[in-house]
């Protein structure tokens, strides 16, 4: 039987050191290797192609995700990039038009530039799935589940089977789960995309990214255009990344639990009008959460009840504990509020029809005792408490 995910992360490159023994993988920074002699070229000649530690990492990425390969990347940001290299100019892409910003951003370029030529669509709407898969011949489904920052959830399985029907390859973004919570490619993905800056690494002290393929074939071409495009992670940064990793299983239950908890608790403060997070069944979504993934995560979202022209900037100054800062997935509890920070280059239309605005927080739960955090909380949200009461 295949060994858990749980034995895998705290296991893989354990005790494969063949020159000293090394318990731990080493760190192989060298940007070279030398040949052992004429035409004896070894398994790694030049950092950029090839890198142990880096090797290490990729493989523990393919297995958790049960994948064929896995091509390591400098960010987040060109692991998308790499997934997008594979496509021939001018290929349609539908993406869900509440992806991530930076992703918005590259496609919307690359489509200026008519590299690719995107459609942004409501994938929870199978009216406009239907409608966007049945027009130009669509190359590639990109997904984002659960989306940033409502933490709406779509149904991969569903999804995939509707773009395979008519030729498009699907990728997935599994950055706000990670493999542990959710695995694409056995609900049909040909491509994962993580940004492992995120919860991979675990503790905000690395930019990086990964693609994840689901065939040999797509591997190989990945691991080339990386290659060629030079967009491979450094090893120092991987070997960080997995040092991160091997502690992903317990940093997730704990940072669910507390987001759990705290979700809950919102719902019951007079200060808060609703609370984004599938786990709640009240979540519109919360069904299909339930279905696909193996745990309900560790970032939610919440609006605020008082007016927020004032109540925003009140919240943000009462809160402490957590940072307020971008990102996520971090050992360290952050807030952000979307529509001044992450989502601030959409328009404040656009996050209407996206169907949220300035009353938004978002969080990300790290791993504080979860009673410190809700004290911080509710203290920041009382005081938003307007004169006269929250109505
Ligand atoms: C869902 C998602 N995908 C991709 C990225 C890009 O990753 P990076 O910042 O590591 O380039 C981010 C970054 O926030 C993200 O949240």
């Amino acid at each position: 039987m295949a060994e858990r995910d749980e034995t895998l992360l705290c296991c893989i490159g354990v005790n494969s050191d063949a020159g000293f023994g090394a318990v731990m993988p080493p760190l192989y920074l060298s940007a070279n290797y030398s040949f052992d002699g004429y035409e004896g070229k070894r398994e790694y000649d030049y950092t950029r192609s090839g890198n142990p530690t880096r090797s290490v990492l990729a493989d523990a990425l393919t297995q958790l995700e049960g994948g064929a390969g896995t091509a390591i990347t400098s960010s987040g940001m060109s692991a998308v990039d790499l997934a997008l290299s594979l496509l021939d100019s001018g290929a349609r892409v539908i993406a869900p038009h509440d992806c991530y910003g930076g992703t918005w951003r590259l496609l919307t370029a690359r489509a200026k530039k008519r590299q690719v030529d995107v459609v942004f669509i409501d994938q929870s709407d199978a009216d406009a799935v239907e409608t966007a898969l049945s027009a130009g011949a669509p190359a590639l489904l990109w997904i984002e589940t659960p989306s940033n920052p409502l933490m709406r959830v779509v149904d991969i399985e569903a999804l995939a089977k509707r773009a395979k029907a008519v030729g498009a390859k699907v990728a997935v973004d599994n950055t706000f789960l990670s493999p542990l919570l959710q695995k694409p490619i056995a609900l049909g993905a040909d491509f994962v995309v993580h940004s492992t800056t995120k919860y991979l690494n675990g503790h905000s002290d690395v930019v990086g990214g990964a693609v994840i393929a689901a065939s040999a074939e797509d591997a190989a071409q990945l691991t080339w255009w990386a290659n060629c495009t030079g967009v491979t992670g450094a090893p120092f940064d991987c070997w960080l990344t997995l040092r991160g990793l091997r502690t992903l299983s317990v940093r997730l239950e704990r940072q669910g639990a507390s987001a759990a908890e705290l979700a809950r608790r919102l719902t019951r403060h007079e200060g808060v009008r609703r609370v984004h997070y599938p786990g709640l069944e009240a979540h519109p979504t919360h069904a299909i959460a339930a279905k696909q993934q193996a745990g309900f995560g560790a970032m939610l979202s919440f609006e605020i009840a008082a007016p927020a022209a004032t109540a925003a900037p009140a919240f943000v100054r009462a809160i402490k504990r957590f940072t307020l800062a971008e990102s996520l997935g971090g050992v360290e509890s952050l807030v952000a509020h979307p529509a001044t920070m992450t989502h601030a280059s959409m328009s404040a239309e656009a996050r209407v029809k996206a169907g949220f605005d300035d009353s938004l927080f978002r969080l990300s739960i790290g791993l504080e005792h979860v009673e410190d955090l809700w004290a911080d909380l509710s203290a920041a949200l009382d005081a938003t408490r307007p004169a006269g009461g929250f109505k």
